[in-house]
């Protein structure tokens, strides 16, 4: 078995100032409570220079993926994918993971839901329930039950394999893949037709509805006089009057509802309003997941990484709108997460690691974070994360308190106060760091208290 080589940090500052002696601080995987990397540091301090230090020292059978923001991640051995506009490359979102435990449609349709929503544009809650009806009608359609893992197994097919078989009115090899995003916009269109053609509370089924209602109520008033009637003499005119009414609203609420009757088709209509809401609701789904399509990044035009174990996404193109880079990170880091637990324990060796520069643009407190999940959960699953950015307040805190090692450069003076303060250090010890020369390091071993600890880099 190979193990991960250490990564030579650089040499004790104090050691050197006060002992003349050299020695070394090294990044030894074995000997930490876990793998995680920050680094924080102003723009130019050498953020990408560590990023690149980190990676080239991983043993040769440590897979690595790289989120590159800047496009300025170059890797030795990396095989990279430009994701843009024309190159067009992306991941089908509703591709399954068909594995029983850790896959299905539930989980596929959580990641959809968790990666839209965690935009600067979040989902209202009937929004999101009705994108989870549609996601999974989408599925159902294709055959793919929730409720039945068997089903779960399909092919995943390019957007031009799609095109060729629906020229070819292959229905069968239609069914014989993945759902995709265009296929739930098309499904959310038929769906807001059938909300337009009156079974909703507007026009025809509100004639329907209206009819319905007055019925009942006449009804009631009729069965009132009714009763006072019995009890004292009176007159019966207005009874009859009201008996005629009734009829006439009756014929009109049959007529109502015999268009009604005619015009549904599955008998489940009702059940369908139900989940669908709203047409304005469904209609702001619909325009969400038409920006979703234009942008690309969820087309299914898998980028072609090959059996690369270095693989950098050079998503600089995408940088135009944070919300796609979010989106675009946060799925697939969700995808590696169940693809990593899905593998089984690591015990104890790092197995992938996953490279984020520019880390305010993913970082956020919320628990479905997938930087917070792989923080706090993945370790044992042999996935680790490096991140960098240019303040460590640009970490969560779930990253911050947990990561086994923090590697601070020189950062801009504006942001020493907020740091010192939430790494609970004092602010000297930024005040001193030297760009390119000097940094601090916390590397958290087993059984020791952490500590920062400052060294010239080597
Ligand atoms: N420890 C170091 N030893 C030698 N050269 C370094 C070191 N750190 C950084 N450099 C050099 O300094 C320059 C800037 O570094 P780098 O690009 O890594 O900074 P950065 O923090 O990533 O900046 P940005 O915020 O702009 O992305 C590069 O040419 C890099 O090679
Ligand atoms: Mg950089």
């Amino acid at each position: 078995m190979t193990y991960a080589s250490a990564v030579l940090i650089g040499y004790d500052y104090w050691r050197r100032r006060r002992d003349q002696v050299e020695e070394r601080v090294q990044w030894n995987p074995e000997r930490l409570a876990n793998h995680h990397v920050g680094i924080a540091g102003a723009p130019g301090a050498g953020k990408t220079h560590w990023i690149r230090n980190f990676i080239e020292g991983q043993s040769d059978d440590v897979e690595v993926d790289i989120f590159d923001y800047h496009g300025d991640i170059e890797v030795p051995g990396a095989k990279t994918v430009l994701f843009s506009e024309s190159t067009k490359y992306g991941f089908n979102p509703l591709v399954l993971n068909p594995d029983p435990d850790y896959g299905g449609v539930r989980r596929a349709v959580n990641d959809v839901i968790a990666a839209i929503g965690n935009t600067s544009r979040a989902l209202g809650t009937n929004q999101e329930s009705v994108l989870r009806n549609l996601l999974t009608d989408a599925y159902s359609l294709k055959g793919i039950s929730a409720t039945n893992p068997s089903t779960w197994y399909r092919n995943e097919a390019t957007d031009e394999q799609i095109h060729r078989l629906i020229e070819q009115q292959d229905w069968a090899g239609l069914r014989q893949v993945y759902p995709t995003l265009h296929d739930v916009t098309t499904l959310a269109r038929r769906k807001l037709k059938a909300l337009w053609m009156g079974i909703e509370d507007k026009d025809e089924g509100r004639q329907v509805l209206t009819a319905f209602d007055e019925f009942c109520r006449v009804m009631a008033t009729l069965n009132q006089r009714r009763m006072k009637n019995a009890s004292q003499a009176s007159d019966d005119t207005e009874l009859a009057q009201l008996d005629s009414k009734l009829g006439s609203i009756k014929m009109r609420a049959l007529d109502g509802f015999g268009t009604f009757l005619e015009r549904m088709q599955s008998g489940r209509e009702f059940e369908e309003v139900v989940k669908y809401n709203s047409k304005d609701v469904l209609l702001s789904v619909i325009n969400r997941l038409e920006n979703l399509q234009a942008i690309g990044i969820f087309n299914s035009n898998p980028p072609p990484f090959g059996n690369a174990r270095i693989r950098r996404y050079n998503i600089k193109p995408l940088a135009q709108s944070e919300d796609e880079l979010r989106m675009f990170v946060h799925f697939r880091l969700q995808a590696i997460i169940r693809e990593e637990m899905q593998r089984g324990e690591a015990h104890g060796r790092i197995r992938r690691l996953v490279v984020v520069d520019e880390c305010v643009l993913f970082n956020d407190e919320s628990r479905s974070n997938p930087i917070n999940v792989i923080a706090t959960q993945m370790r044992k699953f042999g996935l680790a994360l490096l991140q960098a950015g240019q303040s460590p307040t640009h970490m969560s805190e779930e990253f911050l308190s947990s990561a086994g090692t923090l590697l601070l450069l020189n950062l801009s003076p504006t942001i020493w106060d907020s740091a010192a303060r939430r790494l609970k250090i004092d602010q000297k010890m930024l005040q001193y760091l030297q760009p390119q020369h000097t940094g601090a390091v916390r590397l958290t071993e087993k059984g020791q208290i952490p500590a920062f600890k400052q060294v010239y880099f080597a």
